[in-house]
């Protein structure tokens, strides 16, 4: 997928989208390769890339670094970069030198959270040319005002509330919405609703499609097991073993050999 017509595209031919996160050149390489039809630099890199327990200290300056690497491996894939916690709450200026920073160092389009105060910000950005996607029920960098990661959207109030904002991002002009953590009902009455596409992340199988974190579908986080990830790669214990041989190896005098030595 190159440009946010091919969302719409695939919305209507009711083919699945496929998003996974991505943070820095190596894996954007490995990406491009792939068949994966879009990347997301997620605001998740502050805990993922940088070991922070939330994601609120992602920075401006840190989503443009890691969205200018992501670029330079991604080749023709669409990337989309989070704005970061604040980057969008401190007023038209200083919200619009946010966006301007993470499309200048090469995103495809940017994504922001929650509905309520963000409309206007959301049809400005979309009216200065820059495709948003917003995204919806569980928002990480409201993780203290949610009281937890914790799934939204349980109570016939809470689904109508979200059921509104998804329509009012769409009409603000988003080409897309993320739902995160909310029941698979409920993203399957907005998938239906709504004519832009619905990406899933613990939402169930009914989204336009599904987005999950690198490092989590690689199962490069022993210690992170939600009921919503599916694991495709056991990572964690693959690297840690390869890197066990190597140090076996140089310890018993196996490498280097003189395959790997210069006369
Ligand atoms: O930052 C992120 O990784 C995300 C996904 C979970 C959708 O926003």
């Amino acid at each position: 997928m190159k440009t946010i017509l091919d969302f719409q595209e695939k919305k209507h031919k009711k083919e699945k989208i496929t998003m996974m996160t991505c943070y820095d050149y190596s894996f954007a390489k490995i990406a491009a390769a792939s068949d994966i039809d879009c990347l997301l630099v997620g605001d998740s890199l502050a805990m993922t890339m940088h070991g922070h327990k939330t994601t609120l200290n992602a920075s401006t300056n840190l989503m443009a670094v890691h969205t200018a690497a992501v670029v330079r491996g991604a080749g023709d894939k669409f990337v989309v970069a989070d704005l970061p916690f604040m980057g969008y709450r401190k007023g038209l200026t200083a919200n619009m030198t946010c966006v301007e920073k993470i499309m200048k160092a090469g995103a495809s389009a940017v994504k922001l959270e929650g509905a309520i105060g963000n409309l206007e910000l959301v049809r400005h950005i979309v009216d200065s040319g820059v495709p948003v996607m917003g995204h919806l029920g569980l928002t990480p960098q409201s993780v203290h005002q949610l009281g937890g990661y914790k799934v939204q959207g349980r109570d016939a109030k809470a689904q109508k509330k979200i059921m509104e904002q998804a329509l009012a991002l769409q009409d603000a002009g988003c080409f897309s919405l993320v739902f995160e953590c909310v029941p698979s009902e409920l993203a399957r009455e907005i998938t239906a609703k709504l004519e832009i596409p619905t990406i899933g992340i613990g939402a169930g199988a009914d989204c336009d499609g599904q987005v999950l974190v690198l490092q989590d579908m690689l199962g490069m986080n022993a210690d992170f097991k939600p009921k919503f990830l599916k694991t495709y790669l056991n990572g964690f214990d693959l690297m840690k073993n390869a890197i066990n041989q190597y140090n076996d190896e140089v310890k018993k005098g196996v490498f280097p050999s003189e395959k790997e030595s210069y006369s």
